[in-house]
């Protein structure tokens, strides 16, 4: 997850942006960078690797304590796409022009071919580097820098957070953001800009959030904030946070945060794997996969816990997409049953940490017998080391014991995997697959929406918290997430729960049902599976169960039942439904733990990483 910090002010910028970039590595990056204004030019440095990396490039300046610059922007860049060189580290410049981005340009191809029409020579492989050289092209035409801002910001389509320094208007920073956080950090005769509070913490207390939409001018005694065109007041937060709850982002737990990370996660692990003018699939981490792909006669997809459950979906994308049969194990199962599978198979582990011993035994007792592809989110784990290739998700770190962005970000993955193979062996037609990459690219977006629900899980939360047994309901890709929902309420509130695909309901848990017992039944739009789920739903209404409704279908859809609850989500894709439902689930969980009291982030008896059999 990239990290950005700004400074315009009186004191030395190096100091301050290093020190902020410095508070944002817990979010993970592999180089950086900083532009320096100094004597009205900009002096760009970039690094691979850590900070550390950076700051010897600085070592005379720091070992003097001055720079001479007292305005400049700091990146922190982890890769999505190609390797993690200095020339695709931030900021990136064109003419007169230093900018640094967190985000995702989904046109950039588009305009991309469009400026290099125009003459603009591009120099490193990012989509940030498109609105660099838009930026400039705007201000070589004239207009005054809050016009080529708002300018750019039209033509791009995506999220970003900007950050941009004109070397002709020395002592501005301008900024725009839309679908990823930004926020200004207010001091005397000093301005701050971060994309996350800890990076300012050590000089001033009193924050303006950023909204979507939003375009400020910040200079050293002055922040102007528009949005449409016309001016607007952000109001001021005084945040007394200390370095952990400021780490946490002023969320209470870790889990919490790492929800409303989710937006973030994904967009970082969508950056740069597709196109979506043609649907193609850039993994070029799956090279390995290109000779084989199209021999391929079967798929085994092993985890443990959350994984697994992201396992059984990305089943549905193998299936669906790549037409391979797919079968689904838990790690632990898997590694000591007799394995019939010959060599045209692919096993793929997947792995949060890259650390879970069963997952690391499967894939160990396959090697050299069939292709194997890790999916992680730990550069470098134990997992990625013995498997052939390594597909990362950019989940950035998690820390509370339950899985949630990673899960998110594993059906991400899972998809990008099924388009890719679906790609090699023409098992889709390029219109289809460019209309499912078109709809991944919504997702950032549709996770933020779907958060809304909160309050209203809030409230649904009170109302269940003193139950002792829950039940999840789903059909077909809502399945699993039927059993994801009970995992992480059982996990953290220690409450029982289980889950069940809802056609099975009549064969046994239909026993339990009473009116002590809330039933959550996840309700996909697509027709048949929605009546087929809607009928057992009424079989459990029936017995007086509480019934919550977690749903994405239209609002005229008619339920025909008195459910207790219904929580609906903005529906993106049919593939991506089950990532959105999902999200009250989590949200539910926590805050049922948070009313019983519980530890939210280190659960009784859990660890995150299981290295034990
Ligand atoms: O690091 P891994 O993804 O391999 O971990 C697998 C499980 O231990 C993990 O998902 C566990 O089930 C979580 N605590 C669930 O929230």
């Amino acid at each position: 997850m990239c990290g950005i910090v700004g400074y315009v002010g009186g004191q030395d910028a190096l100091p301050i942006l290093l020190g902020g970039l410095e508070a944002l590595e817990y979010r993970g990056y592999d180089s950086s960078g900083l532009a320096l204004v100094k004597d009205g030019r900009v002096e760009i440095t970039r690094a691979t690797g850590k900070l550390h990396e950076l700051k010897k490039l600085f070592a005379a300046q720091l070992a003097v304590a001055k720079s001479s610059a007292t305005q400049g922007i700091g990146h922190t860049r982890w890769a999505t796409h190609g390797r993690p060189t200095e020339t695709n580290a931030h900021p990136h410049c064109a003419g007169r022009v230093s900018l640094i981005h967190n985000g995702i340009i989904e046109n950039y191809v588009e305009l991309r071919a469009e400026l290099e029409k125009q003459g603009c020579f591009f120099k490193s492989e990012t989509d940030t580097e498109v609105a660099a050289h838009l930026l400039n092209t705007l201000l070589e035409k004239g207009l005054d820098p809050r016009e080529a801002m708002r300018q750019m910001c039209a033509a791009v389509r995506g999220s970003y957070a900007f950050l941009a320094i004109d070397e002709k208007t020395p002592g501005h920073i301008f900024v725009a953001k839309n679908s990823t956080p930004i926020i200004i950090g207010k001091g005397q005769g000093e301005n701050f800009v971060a994309s996350d509070i800890p990076a300012v913490l050590q000089h001033t207390r009193r924050i303006v959030v950023l909204e979507d939409g939003d375009l400020a001018d910040v200079t050293a005694d002055a922040i102007y904030i528009e949005n449409g065109r016309k001016p607007v007041e952000r109001r001021e937060e005084t945040v007394s946070w200390d370095p952990i709850t400021a780490q946490k982002g002023g969320y209470k737990h870790f889990m919490v945060k790492e929800i409303f990370d989710q937006s973030q996660a994904v967009a970082d692990t969508l950056r740069g794997r597709f196109s979506i003018e043609t649907g193609a699939i850039f993994l070029p981490e799956l090279a390995g996969l290109e000779a084989v792909a199209k021999r391929l006669k079967r798929v085994i997809l092993v985890g443990c816990g959350t994984a697994w459950h992201a396992c059984l979906e990305g089943k549905f994308f193998i299936e669906n997409f790549a037409k391979i049969p797919c079968d689904v194990d838990y790690a632990s199962e898997f590694r000591y049953r007799p394995q019939l599978f010959d060599s045209d198979t692919l096993v793929v582990a997947v792995s949060q940490s890259g650390e879970t011993l069963d997952t690391l035994g499967a894939i160990e007792c396959v090697k050299d017998r069939a292709t194997t592809l890790a999916i992680c989110n730990v550069v470098g784990a134990s997992i990625c080391r013995r498997a052939d290739m390594v597909l990362y998700t950019h989940a950035g770190p998690e820390i509370s014991v339950a899985s949630t962005k990673a899960f998110s970000t594993q059906l991400i993955a899972l998809e990008l995997l099924g388009l890719f193979l679906a790609e090699r062996r023409d098992t889709m037609s390029p219109s289809t697959r460019r209309a499912i990459v078109e709809s991944m690219i919504h997702a950032p977006v549709g996770i933020s929406n779907a958060l809304k629900v909160e309050p209203a899980v809030v409230s649904i939360a009170k109302r269940l918290a003193t139950a002792r047994d829950f039940l999840f309901l789903g059909r077909g890709t809502c399945y699993p997430i039927a059993l994801e929902g009970a995992l992480k309420l059982k996990e953290i509130s220690y409450i029982h729960a289980e889950g069940y695909p809802a056609g099975e309901m009549k064969h046994g848990p239909i026993a339990l049902i009473d009116e002590s017992m809330p039933v959550v039944v996840i309700l996909q739009r697509e027709k048949t599976l929605f009546e087929k789920t809607l009928s057992n739903l009424r079989e459990v209404e029936a017995r007086g169960a509480k019934v919550v409704v977690v749903t994405d279908a239209p609002e005229d859809r008619q339920l025909g039942i008195a459910s207790d609850f219904i929580i609906r989500v903005p529906f993106v894709s049919p593939e991506l439904s089950p990532l959105l439902l999902n999200l009250p689930l989590q949200l539910l969980a926590y805050h049922v733990a948070v009313m019983n009291g519980t530890d939210v982030d280190l659960p009784q008896n859990l660890a995150k990483s299981v290295t034990g059999e």
